[in-house]
């Protein structure tokens, strides 16, 4: 297959560094091309060609002629060479983002951000590397890694994508004509194995599959190249150390919000997984560190700490005799060896020299590794030790022996039914549901401040009760096990109230995990383990939340608790969920205010360090777009060197499958967390921008809930004109499809909500209500509103980002293809009605980011995806037009396994070659 050179997008020199990555698609298409043609026969890939000639002059041009011609070809496929042309479309889309992401700078609107940048910055507003490295000295910067169920692709596909990535790196540095052939033919090797491998998943994802695909990004990427980034920072602190601040955090195995699949025994898994790749990675540093530290004493000396250390190694071979660096690092090796056999149960690879005791904990680990770092250093050695021995130190001080912090997630609901039984088990209350607030808050505050517990040994509780407070226990059991770092986090989903959070801590009192109580006489010791982390997800949540917050620290003994707790209050914010509710413009600006309110609140309790954890998904209507971006744009004064936020499904991969891009993506989290810490402090922006912001979010939320909530039959519309029944059986992930068995809108999880309308092309989540909102705000304008709207994006990167967001995701959007979909609805008058409506407000969304911008073309600031999409949308359209025919086929009764499985491949391939659509 080929990819149309439209010559005059390349007639810029700015644009030049697009023609490698133009150069790779167009290679890895040719081999794909070459592949089906052998594979499947010359018919096979004729069809193919003509279809996606068909489909460029439709695309380019809007041929008319050329779209009848497409749709009467397509429709006459059989299912079987419907399935070939769906497997060709949908690799292309994969190959070319495999392209893609060895090219992120383009991506990030042209610019270039980065540590680079950011201290030139820094520098410049005379802001000295003292007061840097105190910001990251006293901060967190955590991407938390989750199994949200976005990622279409499965971990064969993953592996071999990467090696195609790896080949493609390799070829830019390929210098003879035979290396170029070499190495064109194992990507050929490649492609062919992508085209006979199946692109579905046969099974659903267990748990245990999640934890093992997530545990792959560590040895390919976090643990060398954190490290590396923190020797880069403290390089650009003229040498000054700074403690951990960045590290990995982790839902998998851990978050059981609506996942019947995760249990105590998940936690248990992924701790243990957690651990060993851990270990074994610092086992094999360590035995290629014995290898390179061949230093003889007659050289180079060592410490009397580092000779002890050797003489406790239980080496005796008199070839090393005069090697002590080469002796302790044996003895360090057979302790990692027993450690690792202690907290995990398997066998380090090579056997320890002599048997050694585990070591305690990571710290014990790591005095030692710094007992022979002071050794080099002192002995001329520094050069050596920086190579190899000072990353290793810097990874057991980030990882630890437990890897990533594992957050527990439940949903408040579920607390208070474990509550409840335990209560009425114990004759407290038979009826704690069904209480006031009050008297929840009156109840639990008083079984808090009581050291007697309301869990009854022999009581027999209910299994969902058993097994949730199993997950407390065992987590008390992990955290003596792999250290305190191991679980930190308890997020409480659906937090709406005090007593929601509450309930939490009266769990962790009952199983070990919380020390003292509330009563004033134990202020001095009470104490829990696991940080109660509110996640607030609903428009009315949003705006509750610092509410909430203050009347939580106004109970007696709380401040206390905290404080003696490690003084540090995670807030969680949920972005998709409030899109769900309130629309995209009234979800951002609820979640402004909301930050802003709680760090108002916070900044009255200065002995608690408040984090924000951004829970957002890859795409616009879950609260995607670039990170960097998105941190920039965080109200003034809320980020202080704190933050935590999730990454989640396909955007896993295109930042952190690659071990250089995800360098860059890490590095661009710190550049952005120092940048709004440092540089956005003070610039509150002036109030009529905020009253603007107000009004907007308003008006958005009228228009987006007036469609989705108040039109009559539009769950019918949606559930028809959408591939949302197909999604749920992609076994893309470990949970059920839906919390409920309900068709409302408001009980659908928001990843298929939002994942449905990209398939059909209207991406509906990501923009709905911008366009009215912003046609009532200039209603009667004399010029002064429209001004306004300008200086916003001018001036405030909250509303730039917001509005490069809407563009990005407009940009995706294709009405013919959408209406085709509209097509499928049983209830035409119904379909046209709606569908008018969606058609009309993407109009006036259009017309308005025109208005403000001052460009009618979409993404005119982000030229590379622009030009990214003009190359793709051909390619994308036939999966779409495809799954539009095998889903007529399937709900009209044709339910063969050819047409599901079409139907299945076309939702793999338009996600993949839309990008971050779920
Ligand atoms: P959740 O995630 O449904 O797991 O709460 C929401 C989302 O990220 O879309």
């Amino acid at each position: 297959m080929q990819v149309e050179n439209d010559s005059a997008d390349f007639s810029s020199p700015a644009v030049l560094s697009d023609q490698s990555l133009l150069a790779d698609i167009r290679l890895l298409g040719r081999l794909l091309g070459d592949t089906v043609r052998e594979q499947e026969g010359a018919a096979a890939f004729e069809r193919i060609e003509t279809i996606r000639r068909l489909s460029v002059a439709v695309s380019r041009n809007g041929d008319m002629e050329a779209d009848q011609k497409l749709d009467a070809l397509l429709r006459s496929l059989s299912a079987a060479e419907a399935l070939t042309v769906i497997r060709a479309f949908s690799y292309f889309s994969h190959l070319a983002n495999i392209a893609e992401d060895l090219h992120p700078l383009q991506q990030e609107n042209g610019r270039e951000p980065g540590l680079a940048n950011t201290f030139a910055h820094l520098r410049k507003a005379s802001i000295g590397a003292g007061r840097v490295a105190k910001v990251l000295s006293n901060g967190w910067v955590s991407p938390v890694l989750t199994a949200h169920p976005t990622e279409v692709r499965r971990k064969s596909l993953l592996d071999a994508e990467h090696a195609i990535s790896a080949l493609l790196l390799a070829r830019q540095h390929a210098k003879t004509k035979s290396e170029l052939a070499r190495n064109e033919l194992q990507l050929r090797a490649r492609v062919s194995q992508l085209w006979q491998t199946e692109l579905l998943r046969e099974a659903r994802l267990t748990v245990r599959d999640e934890i093992a695909n997530t545990l792959s990004y560590y040895r390919t990427t976090f643990l060398r190249q954190i490290p590396l980034l923190y020797a880069e920072i403290e390089e650009r602190l003229d040498g000054l150390r700074i403690p951990p601040f960045l590290r990995m955090g982790t839902w998998v195995g851990g978050d059981r919000d609506g996942n019947p699949n995760v249990r105590a025994e998940s936690l248990a898994t992924a701790l243990r997984l957690q651990s060993e790749t851990a270990l074994r990675f610092y086992l094999t540093e360590v035995h290629e560190l014995g290898a390179e530290l061949s230093i003889s004493r007659r050289y180079a000396g060592c410490s009397e700490a580092l000779g002890e250390l050797a003489a406790r190694s239980g080496d005796d071979n008199p070839h090393r005799d005069d090697e002590p660096y080469r002796r302790a690092l044996i003895g360090v090796y057979s302790r990692l060896a027993a450690t690792l056999e202690e907290l995990t149960g398997q066998q380090a690879q090579r056997h320890a020299v002599a048997p050694a005791n585990p070591y305690a904990d990571a710290r014990a680990f790591l005095a030692d590794l710094e007992i022979i770092d002071d050794s080099l250093r002192c002995h001329h050695s520094e050069v050596i030790a920086s190579q190899r021995l000072e990353p290793l130190i810097r990874a057991a001080e980030v990882f630890g022996f437990h890897l990533a912090t594992v957050d527990l997630r439940q949903s408040s609901d579920r607390h208070e039914e474990t509550i409840a039984e335990l209560l009425a088990a114990a004759r407290v209350t038979e009826t704690y549901a069904a209480l006031s607030e009050e008297e929840k808050r009156e109840l639990l505050m008083r079984l808090l401040s009581d050291p007697r517990p309301v869990r009854l040994v022999d009581a027999s509780y209910s299994d969902n009760a058993a097994s949730e407070l199993a997950i407390f226990e065992t987590a008390a059991v992990m955290r003596r096990k792999y250290g305190r770092e191991s679980i930190r986090h308890y997020i409480v989903s659906h937090t709406e109230t005090v007593s929601d959070l509450l309930e939490v801590l009266l769990l962790q009192k009952e199983c070990g995990l919380m020390r003292g109580t509330l009563a004033p006489c134990d202020a001095a010791s009470v104490a829990a383990d696991l940080i109660i982390v509110p996640l607030f997800e609903t428009i009315g949540d949003l705006r509750n939340a610092a509410g909430i917050m203050r009347d939580f620290y106004a109970l007696p003994g709380i401040v206390k608790l905290v404080t003696n707790s490690g003084a540090q209050q995670d807030i969680m914010l949920g972005y998709s969920d409030s899109n769900k509710d309130g629309g995209i413009l009234a979800s951002i600006w609820e979640l402004y205010r909301a930050s802003t309110a709680l760090a108002e609140f916070f900044s009255q309790l200065p002995s608690i360090v408040m984090r924000l954890f951004h829970g957002r998904g890859g795409t616009v209507g879950r609260g995607g777009g670039p990170s960097y971006d998105a941190i920039l744009a965080q109200p003034p004064g809320t980020v202080n060197g704190q933050i935590r936020l999730t990454e989640q499904g396909e955007v896993i991969a295109a930042k952190y499958a690659n071990p250089q891009i995800g360098r860059i993506n890490l590095e661009l989290l710190v550049a952005a967390t120092l940048e709004a810490t440092l540089l956005s402090h003070g610039k509150t922006p002036p109030q009529e921008f905020l009253d603007a912001a107000a009004d907007l979010a308003q008006w958005g939320m009228d228009a987006y809930r007036g469609l989705v909530y108040e039109t009559p039959s539009f769950v019918d519309y949606f559930f028809a004109s959408t591939p949302i029944a197909e999604i749920a059986a992609l076994n893309i992930g470990s949970r059920p499809a839906s919390r409920k068995p309900s068709r409302k809108i408001e009980d659908l999880r928001a990843i298929p909500w939002s994942f449905s309308w990209g398939q059909a092309r209207l991406a509906l989540p990501g923009w709905y209500g911008f366009g009215s909102s912003i046609t009532r705000f200039l209603d009667g304008d004399d010029g002064a509103r429209l001004a306004l709207l300008r200086r916003m994006y001018q001036e405030w990167p909250f509303f730039r980002t917001l509005l490069s967001n809407i563009d990005m995701i407009l940009s995706k959007t294709d009405l013919s293809i959408a209406h085709h979909y509209a097509g499928l609805a049983p209830d035409q008058a119904l379909a046209a009605r709606i569908y008018g409506e969606i058609e009309a407000e993407w109009g006036r969304a259009n017309r308005a980011l025109a208005d403000i911008t001052g460009s009618s073309q979409r993404l005119a600031d982000n030229p590379s995806l622009a030009r990214s999409l003009h190359h793709r949308f051909p390619y994308i359209a036939p999966l779409n037009y495809l799954q539009v025919e095998l889903i007529r086929r399937w709900r009209g009764g044709q339910t063969g396994d050819d047409i599901r499985q079409g139907i299945l491949m076309s939702i793999n391939g338009v996600a993949a070659g839309l990008r971050n659509t779920g």
